[in-house]
């Protein structure tokens, strides 16, 4: 079982989106293990992302991402991090191909809609960013055997 974080950006929460996609998840059969309604401020921004605050499209991606609320999630199934990432679709929704969140309602780069964790270590970093460990509830649903078998 792997944990990723998700956060539905602002554009998905002002487009009013955040069931629909939320519903994607749900689908697939993943857990919610965590999930709460935040404003990202312009530190935790920095903090998350990190590695691009040097680039040139840093700004516009800040005053995005701290524009508006924002759902933050942790999801939970196996190899929920790569297969989340694949649902998202590539970066540029104009690029993302059709089928994936990104490739169905974003006709953007910056406006992408929903944030994954790129693997288990950023996983392990942005959730601890968005959520204290009190904050994770941990909950096996009851249709877990109708979604995959015992042994997988
Ligand atoms: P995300 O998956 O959250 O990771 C970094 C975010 O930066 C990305 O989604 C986009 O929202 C944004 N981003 C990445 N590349 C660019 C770019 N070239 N121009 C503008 N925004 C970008």
């Amino acid at each position: 079982m792997e944990r990723t974080l998700i956060l539905l950006k602002p554009d998905c929460v002002q487009r009013r989106l955040v069931g629909r996609i939320l519903s994607r998840f749900e689908d697939k059969g993943f857990n919610i293990a965590a999930m709460k309604l935040i404003q990202v401020t312009p530190e935790m921004a920095k903090v998350h992302y990190a590695e691009h605050v040097e680039k040139s499209f840093y700004p516009g991606l800040e005053a995005f991402i701290t524009g508006g609320p924002v759902v933050a999630l942790i999801i939970e199934g196996l190899e929920a991090i790569r297969v989340v990432r694949e649902m998202l679709g590539a970066t540029s929704g104009l690029k993302a191909s059709p089928g994936t969140i990104r490739g169905d309602f974003s006709s953007s780069r910056q406006m992408n809609l929903v944030h994954a964790s790129d693997g288990p270590e950023a996983a392990q970093r942005e959730i601890g960013i968005y959520f204290k460990e009190e904050e994770i509830v941990p909950d096996t649903p009851t249709l877990t055997p109708w979604l995959r078998a015992a042994d997988e």
